[in-house]
């Protein structure tokens, strides 16, 4: 993660938060008891808790070096009372005591972000805001809200330290139903088309362009499959962008 530092240098830590987490953290709604699971440091949830906008927080960690970083966070904020740090691998850290309103995921591979959600359904309550921020891998998330029941409320791209970043919000909802390319693109970006999101597409484009060239030139054939994957995500994206 290109996180250490901000833009211009910029030292980031529980007072400043790094943008792509701000934004994240404009999605927590006001007064929400928060799960942030992959806390790292713990930055989100201390930030929040600074500022008087949640009221109260479980920094989840599975990893026992970023969960001593976010006691040590929560311990320099005087914020043992609010702030429950559990070493815990993924939704687990979350109890029922705890009546978690919102839940952040952010800073991860999709698929990884999938299979938290996916092996820690028993601890939802299904009333919770989800505010996922993976690193890629945008597709397996939608696809699991999607056969999950939840439908998504707000999606963000950003771009930061040359990386492409993704917010996708959802709330559980009943059926919902998204095409294949709208699991791709995501829904609403399909719809809002921000230059940030049409920058990210081109690009991609690009890449997939370049994939499918040295596709034809390799020495050993590629699985046809793959190149059909490829070939069919290449005219969605020029097809979007036309
Ligand atoms: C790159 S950091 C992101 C930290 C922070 N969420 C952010 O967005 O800046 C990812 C963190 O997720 C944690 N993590 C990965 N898989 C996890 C899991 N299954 N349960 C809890 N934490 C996990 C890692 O240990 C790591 O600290």
């Amino acid at each position: 993660m290109p996180d250490v530092a901000g833009e211009k240098g910029l030292q980031l830590n529980e007072q400043t938060l790094s943008m792509r987490l701000e934004r994240v953290a404009a999605q927590v709604p006001a007064g929400a008891r928060l799960a942030d699971i992959g806390s790292d440091h713990a930055y989100l949830p201390v930030a929040l808790l600074r500022r008087g906008a949640i009221a109260a927080a479980v920094a989840g960690e599975v990893a026992l070096t970023p969960f001593s970083a976010a006691q040590r966070t929560v311990r320099d904020n005087g914020l043992e009372q609010q702030v429950s740090v559990r070493l815990a691998n993924g939704l687990a850290a979350i109890e029922p005591a705890d009546g978690i309103s919102a839940i952040s995921i952010c800073g991860m591979g999709g698929e990884t972000i999938r299979d938290i959600l996916d092996s820690g359904k028993a601890h939802l309550n299904g009333q919770e805001r989800l505010i996922l921020q993976p690193n890629g891998g945008e597709q397996p998330v939608r696809l699991w809200l999607m056969e999950n029941g939840y439908r998504i409320l707000c999606e963000e791209i950003l771009r930061e330290n040359r990386f492409d970043y993704e917010i996708i919000v959802a709330e559980r909802a009943g059926p919902v139903t998204y095409s294949a390319e709208q699991l791709y693109f995501g829904p609403l970006q399909m719809q809002a088309r921000s230059p940030a999101f049409l920058a990210k597409w081109q690009s991609i484009l690009r890449r997939k362009q370049q994939t499918l060239a040295n596709f034809a030139r390799a020495r050993h054939a590629v699985p046809e499959a793959k190149v059909q994957q490829v070939a069919r995500q290449a005219r969605w994206i020029t097809e979007l962008l036309a």
